[in-house]
């Protein structure tokens, strides 16, 4: 028998990451244990009793732009279980298209850069041999996506601090209303997600032999265009949409693989296939 498994995802008291918990309840063991975690008490304890699954589902109250709370409920854990065997940062901040961006943006960024940093850093270190720490990024986090001027901001060999002081960088320059004129798109999506995805490159080449050896995955996911509250204000057409129990599929496949494929590490992955990290302009 497998020893018991420690899952937990961020954001998950609804769209994408409530189908993760779904999924994982659903494909983990009867002795595994995910963790439904989300800002509001209220939300969490009604997405639990929404659950059905073979796995023990317990909601945690985690607001991700709380970096100390976060740290906190790695070191519970870790005193608890040992570590935790699966880790999904998933949570994305409200983005409307009725309020200027940038009034949104240090908000939206504190929960999709910050509460990623916060977490790679706090669950990263206690993550067990065979775990997997699965971020939910997307296509639209490709380097390609911002303008090449921008690229050594973003690029391999940067450390996770340099990383995130580029989109501390990127913030001052919408605060200062320069950051059309420094080339970054206006979407705020967009450099968000390239910084989520380049802070996982960054994280993950700190110790990507030692993950291959024991068969440790570290990587992000793009779940494809997927109807939720984040993306319904965005975008037009979802005859191509997926729901969130369909779009999580291809992510769980990769979590619950025995096998890390050792291509896949570290990268960009959306349906099983890794996205080039530099996508138009690669080789
Ligand atoms: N939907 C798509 O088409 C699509 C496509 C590509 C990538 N993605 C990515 O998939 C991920 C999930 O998106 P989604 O579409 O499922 O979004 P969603 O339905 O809006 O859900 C976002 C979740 O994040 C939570 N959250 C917000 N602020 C938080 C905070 N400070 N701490 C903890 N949790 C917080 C929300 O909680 P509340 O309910 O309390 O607000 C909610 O549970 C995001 O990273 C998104 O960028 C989505």
């Amino acid at each position: 028998m497998r020893p018991q498994r420690i899952a937990l995802v961020t954001g998950a008291n609804q769209g994408i990451g409530f189908a993760l918990v779904e999924g994982l309840a659903a494909r983990l063991d009867s002795s595994d244990l995910v963790l439904l975690t989300g800002r509001d008490p209220g939300r969490v304890a009604e997405a639990v009793e929404r659950v059905s699954g073979i796995a023990q589902v317990q909601g945690r109250v985690l607001d991700v732009t709380d970096t100390a709370a976060v740290n906190a409920l790695a070191a519970e854990l870790t005193a608890q279980y040992g570590g935790v065997d699966i880790v999904i940062p998933n949570a994305v901040g409200p983005l409307t298209p009725d309020r200027p961006q940038a009034e949104q943006a240090d908000t939206f960024v504190a929960v999709a850069n910050g509460g990623t940093h916060a977490v790679l850093r706090a669950f990263g270190p206690v993550l067990r041999p065979g775990g997997r720490l699965i971020v939910v990024a997307s296509s639209f986090g490709t380097l390609d996506n911002l303008d090449p001027k921008l690229h050594p901001l973003f690029a391999d060999g940067r450390s996770l601090d340099q990383i995130e002081a580029a989109v501390d960088g990127w913030l001052a320059a919408i605060h200062a209303g320069t950051a059309e004129d420094e080339g970054w798109p206006g979407w705020i999506n967009t450099p968000s997600k390239v910084g989520q995805v380049a802070a996982v490159r960054a994280y993950a080449a700190t110790r990507r032999e030692a993950d291959l050896a024991n068969g440790t995955l570290i990587a992000s996911v793009c779940p494809g265009l997927v109807r939720t509250r984040a993306s319904l204000p965005w975008f037009d057409d979802f005859s191509q949409a997926r729901e969130p129990a369909e779009a999580v599929q291809p992510i769980l496949d990769l979590i619950l693989t025995d096998q890390v494929d050792p291509t896949a590490y570290g990268e960009l992955v959306r349906d099983g296939k890794v996205l080039p990290w530099l996508g138009r302009f690669a080789r």
